[in-house]
């Protein structure tokens, strides 16, 4: 669904609620530029008791560590970013939905150095389902090993989550597309399995579980923090700390995605070699069933992980 068929009417900019076609910035500002501004990416779910806000505490925690490297000083903080947007989700009426902050260097100057410009922020939710769709949660995807690589975190800050830098998962996914798969996966500067374009990774073998390690140029994306908990919580051993080589992928018993858009999907093929038995396969059904009933149903042992809309 496209923005202009969405029924959402403000967005939360520099501390005031303002028309969704108001939410205007300037041509020259910083961010437009040289990429320079941090986001994030939430979902609310619409869970038996109540909407509520998935790991909204880790999220605005990594934000504001996004900022950190690039001197950004976001001008809020967590309580009132936090009061926002609970109050744009309110005021919308919507029970489930995507949330996305953003903070970035405005207008000001435009050299490299963004000192001369104030920080902008702003906080926009919209209804958004299956980011791969419906099928791929269910059936799976057809994947690829993407030509470009994932830059390297000696180049620029990976556990940072950086307008700018999404250019390289902008690339890998219209690689993916125009040669006929749903999603890439983007090798590191070492040539391991780094990550998908917008999710982390995780291989089946043997019954245990494996995610590339921080160290392999990955974000620390917090649903691959929340399936690996579950996973444990399930019983099974999780290596989170693996370097995975490409023919690895291929040998895998089962290989699914984790991203707060992907939730989590299997992937039945990597470069048309299928993956087990080419659908999901059975360790990640029961992490996927487990993570859909907790954000779901929102049971006691996960409350934590919720924030709710209603106070
Ligand atoms: C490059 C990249 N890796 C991994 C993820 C998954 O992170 P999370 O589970 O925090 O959404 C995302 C999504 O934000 C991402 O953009």
């Amino acid at each position: 669904m496209s923005f202009d068929e969405m029924d959402v009417e403000s967005i939360w900019m520099d501390g005031e609620f303002v028309e969704w076609d108001e939410a205007q910035i300037h041509v020259l500002t910083h961010g437009l530029h040289y990429g320079t501004g941090v986001f994030e990416g939430i979902r609310c779910y619409d869970t038996a008791k109540g909407p509520a806000i998935f790991r909204w505490d880790e999220h605005i925690e990594r934000l504001y560590d996004s900022a950190k490297p690039y001197d950004m000083e976001i001008p809020y903080d967590k309580e009132e970013l936090t009061e926002a947007t609970l109050e744009l989700i309110r005021r919308e009426g919507l029970e489930s939905c995507y949330i996305r902050p953003i903070a970035y260097y405005g207008y000001g100057m435009l050299g490299l150095n963004p000192s001369d410009c104030d920080e902008e922020v702003a906080i926009a939710a919209w209804p958004w389902g299956a980011y791969l769709g419906e099928d791929a949660l269910e059936n799976g995807v057809d994947v690829a090993i993407s030509s470009w690589r994932k830059y390297a975190s000696s180049q620029i800050p990976t556990n940072a989550k950086t307008t700018g830098t999404y250019i390289n998962s902008v690339l890998a996914s219209l690689e993916a597309e125009s040669n006929g798969y749903v999603e890439a996966i983007v090798l590191n500067k070492e040539g391991n399995v780094a990550e998908g374009p917008g999710e982390n990774l995780f291989i089946v073998r043997d019954g245990e579980l494996y995610t590339p390690g921080l160290a392999e140029s990955i974000l620390d994306g917090i649903t691959r923090q929340s399936v690996i908990e579950i996973a444990e919580d399930l019983g099974y051993t999780v290596h989170d700390d693996a370097t995975i080589s490409r023919g690895e992928l291929y040998t895998a018993d089962e290989l699914f995605f984790t991203g707060t858009a992907a939730e989590v999907t299997p992937i039945r093929s990597v470069d048309d070699n299928q993956i087990g038995s080419g659908t999901k396969g059975p360790i990640t059904d029961q992490i996927q069933t487990k993570f859909f009933e907790i954000v779901e149903e929102q049971p006691e042992e996960y409350e934590h992980w919720f924030m709710p809309v209603e106070q």
